[in-house]
């Protein structure tokens, strides 16, 4: 990790990150680049943290951080929420694994119903990848078609039939080590392109389900106008084929309900992982009971058909099962979702101020709880504060002048806010003003930092 270029805003952050450089350089040994998840992705070298609390961490060479990727997505109450943690503690003390059937899953699943009328039944899983597995499975076996209507750019986790068309492959082919056949199964549409969805689920009887990101891919990154969702819930229900609402970030994030509860659409099956577990591991699928019963030994006998099998070793753990519970109850009786909301619109409001002030011709974007920074790929003549994402190809959304957002986010790291990777990020109910006021100060910071290097 020998400094790749001579810039100040490198020089500022290897100066204050030394021991996550020794731990970086240790880990690069280990893992394949260093890291254990992509998004951890940044040159030269991650940070290492610490510890955590609220809405702030702090790395092992003591520096503390306004934190926004929230463990992507999971804490909507931020780090270690005291009734979490007491929820977490209770159950350890009783056991981690009893390899049986437990109280904590049936107060689980319970908690997911009270806010998700759509979850008729609910199976756990261990995490968001396993839950869209299950869910193209159960589609495929109950409706007897094979193909799966996707949409460019949205992440359903990384199994083989997600691995196309996320960040590459937007022609559907497949990506190293995923079969022709099983992306041939998959039918990758533009985001928000209601004709061309109309169009397929019309003209292609072999489409057994649609999945899509509910606000969009990214959690906003490409938005989609709530309106598609009503096209798309009809058009799956006149041709027959399922619709699929992968709620991992979003459910139980913009409203209890989810995007299901707020835009008031029922979907077939859902997914659901993150917020649902209270901060652990832990996902589910959810929805109609008879889709549902694909999983269940009577009813598929009943039925005189063959069960679909699943198994999970962690399945509705007990830890993440008391966490989950615990996140759901405070989630369904508080003020969670609507104050990280309403942090959402402040904070975005704010960096559009200091992007104005500073004359920086980029926008930040987004809705309920997360934040997106428009770096203006193609030079673009816009005004932050008038940016339509809508308006713009979901290929200049996605894509980054090169280097620029690295060297964002060591500057945005450097001025004491960890921001994800895209860049923009996610928002807790712990955020409140003085988040507010830093990340705002951080911001005009870190543009000085890269106009001081030409960097923009
Ligand atoms: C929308 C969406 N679906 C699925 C997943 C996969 O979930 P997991 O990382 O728990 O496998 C993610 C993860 O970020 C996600 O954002």
């Amino acid at each position: 990790m020998e400094a790749l270029s001579n810039s100040r805003i490198e020089a500022a952050y290897r100066e204050r990150t030394r021991r996550s450089a020794e731990l970086a350089r240790e880990a690069r040994e280990l893992f394949p680049s260093g890291i254990t998840h992509d998004s951890r992705k940044i040159d030269p070298y991650t940070i290492y943290v610490d510890r955590a609390e609220g809405p702030r961490k702090w790395d092992v060479d003591g520096n503390e951080y306004i934190d926004y990727f929230g463990g992507h997505g999971a804490l909507l109450l931020g780090h270690h929420r005291p009734e979490i943690d007491h929820a977490i503690a209770e159950a350890l003390a009783r056991g981690t694994h009893f390899g049986s059937s437990h109280e904590g899953e049936v107060r689980w699943a319970q908690a997911v119903k009270a806010l998700v009328p759509a979850a008729e039944r609910v199976r756990f899983t261990s995490s968001g990848t396993e839950a869209t597995h299950l869910a193209l499975r159960i589609a495929r076996a109950a409706t007897g078609r094979r193909k799966v209507v996707r949409f460019r750019t949205h992440f359903h986790g990384w199994h083989d039939h997600m691995a196309q068309g996320y960040t590459s492959h937007f022609d559907g082919t497949a990506t190293p080590g995923v079969l022709d056949e099983v992306a041939g199964s998959v039918v990758l549409l533009d985001p928000g392109d209601e004709t061309a969805m109309r169009e397929t689920l019309a003209g292609d009887p072999d489409v057994a389900a649609v999945i899509l990101e509910p606000t969009g891919a990214s959690f906003g990154l490409i938005p989609l106008r709530p309106a598609f969702l009503e096209a798309l819930r009809a058009a799956t229900e006149e041709n027959g084929a399922l619709l699929i609402f992968d709620e991992v970030v979003t459910g139980f994030r913009v409203s209890p309900g989810g995007a299901q509860g707020e835009f008031g659409i029922a979907p077939d099956l859902t997914t659901f992982a993150k917020i649902l577990a209270g901060g652990l591991p832990g996902g589910a699928l959810v929805g109609r009971k008879d889709l549902l019963d694909h999983l269940d030994f009577e009813a598929a006998s009943a039925d005189g058909r063959e069960k679909i099998n699943h198994q999970g070793t962690y399945n509705a753990n007990p830890v993440s099962a008391a966490a989950g519970a615990e996140m759901l109850r405070i989630v369904g009786s508080s003020d969670a979702c609507t104050r990280a909301n309403d942090f959402g619109e402040r904070l975005r409001a704010r960096l559009n101020e200091v992007l104005i002030e500073e004359d920086v011709p980029w926008a930040a974007y987004g809705t309920f709880s997360g934040f997106h920074l428009f770096l203006n790929p193609e030079g673009r003549a816009i005004r932050a504060d008038r940016f339509d994402p809508l308006a713009i190809d979901y290929r200049e959304l996605k894509s980054n002048p090169p280097g620029l957002a690295d060297r964002l986010r060591l500057a945005m790291l450097s001025n004491g806010v960890d921001v994800n990777g895209w860049p923009g990020g996610v928002i807790s109910a712990a955020h409140g003003d003085a988040e507010l006021t830093e990340t705002a100060n951080a911001l005009r910071e870190s543009l000085r930092m890269l106009k001081a290097e030409d960097a923009i």
